[in-house]
């Protein structure tokens, strides 16, 4: 059985075997059982307290002892600035990607969609798809660029991270903080699912408001995994993702050789069906951002780099309301997605694993067939089940990749599912 230790971002300690943290001081001159001891900093050093992240690690190599990196090919990831393709404001959507047809580990079958900012400026996210139909065996990643939010779509993950394992399967995320070294395991053989790639801010909580102390995500929901390691004198390849570009280096070691750590910078796990669902109990239905599981924000209060938002199964109650997601245009950039069922503003095209793109100031909403049957409809409580949708909500347009243009998975007929809206206005 795994163990998690419980709670969003505040100091924890964990320890594979007794005795292995230091008492009272984070770096002894030696330490009694021959560990080394190794900072990780997620935020400046000077970060005010409230925000300040950083990890102690234990570990029985330190991550200095490697030698020089070399590029490898960056495959169909691409990172930001997104220059290579004019972004058009028309409407997206794609049908999933099929997996790779020869065996691909997770980082072989990473295809980036699209993105915004800048990586080296530290601002905008990209969102990537992977399709996985191998382990990462002796490989291990670290993403210097990013934090990686991990929504698997099919099959459970097994996350060897330097912090601990971390399992999250289809209904569930992962966090992967900048830095955190980690493998994927397939637990049913493949798996596919989405990333964003959060170039800003770290991800946190959003605050409640007028909603009071609890609701939406409680932080105790969120799981960190326990220490443990490995001890395996092998051929390990470390590869990271640094400016943009996928770079390599051998080591004779694993690297998840971390015995015990304390801190307040870890990777995490959220099973969404934990998701304290809000909306109204008389009319008009709250804006999508009532359904903020997470947010990173930008400099501008209340202007996010990216939120993480999700359409899950709910009563809805209105009354004398038109119930699905209105028609409406957003200053905001929206990439979807579909991890499983059925989105109540769109009931045919959008499918699981499938994606779609509104950027700023597309028009958009339920199409013909969604806003006759809800605009018509005799209005009951009804419980919307068995359905999980999830949106990147970004504050830069998300400027598509070459390949996200180019592939047959892009519905070129998108538009037309707009196209039967009638005209119903008599005068
Ligand atoms: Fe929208």
């Amino acid at each position: 059985m795994r163990h998690y230790l419980s709670g969003f971002s505040n100091e924890q300690a964990s320890e594979a075997l007794p005795g292995m943290l230091p008492e009272g001081q984070n770096a002894p001159q030696r330490h009694p059982r021959g560990l080394y001891t190794e900072q990780i900093s997620g935020t400046a050093f000077t970060a005010p307290r409230k925000d300040n992240r950083r990890s102690w690690l234990y570990r029985i190599r330190p991550s200095a002892a490697h030698p020089a990196y070399r590029r490898i090919d960056n495959g169909l990831m691409r990172s930001a600035p997104f220059e290579e393709a004019e972004p058009p404001p028309n409407r997206l959507r794609w049908a999933p990607l099929p997996f790779p047809e020869t065996l691909a580990d997770f980082i072989d079958g990473l295809v980036t969609i699209g993105g915004n900012g800048d990586a080296g400026l530290r601002s905008g996210i990209a969102a990537h798809v992977y399709c996985a139909t191998k382990p990462m065996e002796r490989r291990v990643f670290f993403n210097a660029d990013g934090e990686l939010l991990i929504v698997p779509q099919q099959g459970r993950v097994l996350l060897g991270t330097e912090f601990g394992e971390i399992e999250a399967a289809p209904g569930e995320i992962a966090v992967i903080p900048r830095g955190v070294k980690f493998r994927v395991g397939l637990l049913n053989g493949k798996a596919c699912g989405y990333l964003c790639e959060n170039y800003g801010e770290l991800f946190r909580l959003p605050e409640l408001g007028a909603i009071g102390a609890n609701g939406l995500a409680n932080p105790r929901d969120f799981l960190t995994p326990a220490a443990a390691y490995e001890e395996r004198d092998e051929r390990f390849e470390v590869i990271v993702k640094f400016a943009g570009n996928l770079w390599a280096t051998e080591i004779d070691h694993s690297p998840l050789d971390v015995v015990a750590w304390h801190g307040n910078y870890a990777p995490y796990k959220y099973d969404l069906a934990r998701f304290n669902t809000l909306g109204t109990i008389s009319f008009d239905h709250p804006d999508p951002s009532i359904f903020t599981v997470l947010t990173a924000p930008s400099e501008i209060p209340g202007t996010a780099n990216c939120d993480f938002v999700i359409f899950p199964p709910r009563w809805l109650v209105a009354e004398h309301t038109f119930r699905p997601p209105w028609f409406h245009r957003n200053v905001m950039n929206e990439f979807m997605g579909l991890v499983h069922g059925v989105y109540d503003a769109k009931t045919e095209g959008f499918v699981p694993g499938g994606m779609s793109l509104h950027n700023c100031m597309s028009a958009h909403g339920p199409d013909a067939m969604t806003y006759e049957k809800a605009s018509t409809a005799e209005l009951q409580p009804q419980k919307i089940e068995n359905t999980l949708a999830f949106m990147f909500e970004a504050r830069f347009p998300i400027r598509p990749t070459r390949f996200a243009l180019e592939t047959p998975a892009l519905q070129r007929d998108y538009d037309a599912c707009w196209r039967d809206l009638r005209k119903l206005f008599n005068g």
